[in-house]
C-alpha cells in the first residue's frame, strides 16, 4: 500500500501537472505566447512523470524484489525516450513537421494501449464497467497508433501511393466488427474464472491484433495529401484513448491530458476541414485531388515571366503590399530574407502586410511560426477574413510559394477539388507576383488560373534565391529611406 504521504504527493503532483497542462494550453492559443505555453505544458509533463516514481513506495510484497530493476528500466527508458525526442526535435526540418507529429501522436496511441494491455493481461479490471473502458481505450489507442504510423510513412515517401482494392471499405467494417466481437468475448469471459484462465490472454492478443489492423486498412486507402487531416484526427483518438486509460488507472493527470488533447485534436480536425470546405468523411472516404482529373477548362493568357530585380523595384515603388506566403516559403526556408526584404520596403514608406490562409503551407498555423521564427511583428499578420477586402485597394499582391490558397478555380468550377474554398483575393490586387520554381501545381494538382491572368507576372526561382535578388535590387537603388 502506498503510504499517505506518498499518495498526497502523488495527487498534488497529478492536480498540478493538469494545470500546468491547461494554463500551457490556453497560451498557446497566440502565436506570441506560444513558445512559453509550450514550455509550461513541458514542466507538467515532467512534474506528472516524476510522480509517477512516487508509486515505488506502494508497489506489493512479490514485486518488491523487483523494484530497483524496474524503477532502473524506466529511467533507461526515459533517458533514450528524452534524448532521442531532444535531438529529434532540434534536427527536423519544418518542413516534416507532419511527419513528426504523427510519429509521436502514434507514440501516444501506443502508450495508452500499453497500459491497457497491462490491465488486461494482468487481470487487473475491477468490473464489467472498468473492462469495457479499459478495451474501449485499447482499441482507440491501437488504432491511433498504427494508423499514425501509416500516416508517418506516407508523409515520408515510404509507402508512394494510396493502397486501394475494390471493397475496402467492406473488409474495414468487418475487421472492425471482429475487433468488437473479440472484445465482447473477453468480456463475456470474465465473469467465468475456468473460461478467464483458459482464454483471457490469447483473446486480448487476438484483440490488440484486429485492432492495429483497424488503423492500418483505414490508414492506407487515404492519399498523402490527406494526411495532416488525418493525424489531427487520430490525435483526438490517442487524447481519447488516454483519457479512458487515465479513468482505469485513476489517474487524474492522464484524464485531465487526455480530454483536453482529444478535444483539442477534434476541434483542429474540425477546423481544418471547414477551411479545406470538406466534411471529416470526406477526407477519410474519398481521395481529395481526385477532382483534379475532371477537365478543367481552357485557360486564358499566359504566364508572364519577370526578373526578380524588376519584381522587387516595382514594390519598392508600390504605396502598398500585401504578402501571402505559401509551402513552397517553408521548402526553401526564405522566411529570414522575406523580412529583409520587407523591412527595406518599409524602410522606403511602403505599407507591407502578410495575408494567412487557414490551411496554407502542410499544417495549422505553419505560416504563422514561420513568420514568427523570422521576427515578424505579429501585428503585420492578418488572417484571411481580417484581410481579404483589401485586396482590391492594393498595388501589389505577393503570392511566395503559394498556389491553391490563391486559385480562383475555387470560385468558379463546381466540379474542381478546391470549389468551394475561401481563398485569398490576391488576384484581385492592382499587379500580383507570383514567386515559384517552374509550372509546378499546388497540392490539389489543379493548374491555377491567376498565374494567367492580365495583371500576374510570375517571378522564377527557389523563393529564398529571389528574394535575395530583390533584395540586392532594392538596396542598388541606394534611395534613401522616406521618413
Ligand atoms: P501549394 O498549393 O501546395 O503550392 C505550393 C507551391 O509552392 C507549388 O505550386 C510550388 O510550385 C511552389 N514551391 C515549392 N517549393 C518552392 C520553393 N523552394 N520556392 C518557391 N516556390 C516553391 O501551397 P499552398 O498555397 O500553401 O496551399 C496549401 C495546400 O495544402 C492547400 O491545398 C491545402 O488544402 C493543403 N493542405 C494544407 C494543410 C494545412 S493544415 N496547412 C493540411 C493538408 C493539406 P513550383 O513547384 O513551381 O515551385
Amino acid at each position: 500500500m502506498l503510504t499517505l504521504i506518498a499518495q498526497l504527493a502523488i495527487d498534488t503532483a497529478d492536480l498540478a501537472a493538469a494545470f500546468l497542462f491547461l494554463y500551457g494550453l490556453h497560451r498557446m492559443s497566440s502565436p506570441v505566447t506560444a513558445p512559453s505555453g509550450i514550455f509550461v505544458a513541458g514542466i507538467g509533463m515532467a512534474v506528472a512523470v516524476l510522480a509517477s516514481f512516487l508509486y515505488a513506495f506502494g508497489v506489493g510484497a512479490a514485486a518488491r524484489p523487483h523494484l530497483l530493476e524496474n524503477v532502473g528500466l524506466a529511467v533507461i527508458a526515459l533517458g533514450i525516450g528524452g534524448g532521442v525526442a531532444w535531438w529529434g526535435g532540434r534536427k527536423v526540418a519544418m518542413t516534416a513537421m507532419p511527419q513528426m507529429v504523427a510519429i509521436y501522436n502514434g507514440m501516444g496511441g501506443g502508450a495508452a494501449g500499453a497500459i491497457a494491455a497491462v490491465v488486461l493481461v494482468g487481470d487487473k479490471a475491477q468490473g464489467n464497467a472498468e473492462l469495457v473502458m479499459t478495451l474501449v481505450g485499447a482499441l482507440i489507442g491501437a488504432v491511433s497508433m498504427s494508423g499514425s504510423l501509416i500516416a508517418w510513412a506516407k508523409l515520408e515517401g515510404v509507402i508512394k501511393q494510396p493502397v486501394r482494392v475494390k471493397g475496402q471499405q467492406v473488409v474495414n467494417g468487418l475487421v472492425m466488427l471482429l475487433t468488437v466481437a473479440v472484445g465482447a468475448c473477453i468480456v463475456v469471459a470474465s465473469v467465468d474464472e475456468a473460461a478467464r484462465t483458459l482464454m483471457m490472454s490469447t483473446a486480448v492478443y487476438i484483440f490488440f491484433g484486429c485492432a492495429l489492423a483497424v488503423g492500418i486498412l483505414m490508414t492506407l486507402p487515404i492519399g498523402g495529401a490527406d494526411m495532416p487531416v488525418v493525424i489531427s484526427i487520430f490525435n483526438a483518438f490517442t487524447g481519447l484513448a488516454v483519457g479512458i486509460e487515465g479513468y482505469v488507472l485513476q489517474n487524474p493527470a492522464l484524464m485531465i491530458a487526455g480530454m483536453v488533447v482529444g478535444a483539442a485534436g477534434m476541434l483542429l480536425t474540425l477546423l481544418m476541414a471547414k477551411a479545406m470546405n470538406r466534411s471529416v468523411s470526406n477526407v477519410i472516404f474519398t481521395n481529395f485531388g481526385d477532382g483534379a482529373k475532371h477537365r478543367q477548362g481552357k485557360i486564358k493568357g499566359e504566364l508572364k515571366p519577370e526578373q526578380p530585380g524588376d519584381a522587387g523595384i516595382d514594390m519598392r515603388y508600390a504605396a502598398s503590399v500585401i504578402i501571402v506566403p505559401g509551402y513552397g516559403l517553408a521548402v526553401s526556408q526564405g522566411q529570414g530574407k522575406l523580412f529583409e526584404f520587407v523591412k527595406l520596403l518599409q524602410a522606403g514608406g511602403v505599407s507591407v502586410k502578410f495575408a494567412i490562409h487557414p490551411v496554407a503551407g502542410r499544417m495549422p498555423g505553419q505560416m504563422d511560426v514561420l513568420l514568427a521564427e523570422a521576427g515578424v511583428p505579429y501585428d503585420m499578420i492578418f488572417q484571411l477574413e481580417d484581410i481579404n477586402d483589401e485586396f482590391a485597394s492594393t498595388d501589389v499582391a505577393l503570392v511566395i510559394g503559394a498556389n491553391d490558397v490563391v486559385n480562383p478555380v475555387a470560385r468558379t468550377d463546381r466540379f474542381s477539388a478546391l470549389y468551394g474554398m475561401p481563398i485569398l483575393n490576391a488576384d484581385m490586387a492592382k499587379k500580383v507576383l507570383v514567386i515559384k520554381r517552374g509550372e509546378g501545381k499546388g497540392y490539389a494538382g489543379i493548374v491555377n488560373g491567376l498565374f494567367y491572368a492580365d495583371n500576374c507576372s510570375m517571378v522564377y526561382g527557389d523563393a529564398q534565391g529571389v528574394l535575395i535578388r530583390m533584395i540586392e535590387a532594392v538596396r542598388g537603388l541606394g534611395l534613401p529611406a522616406v521618413a
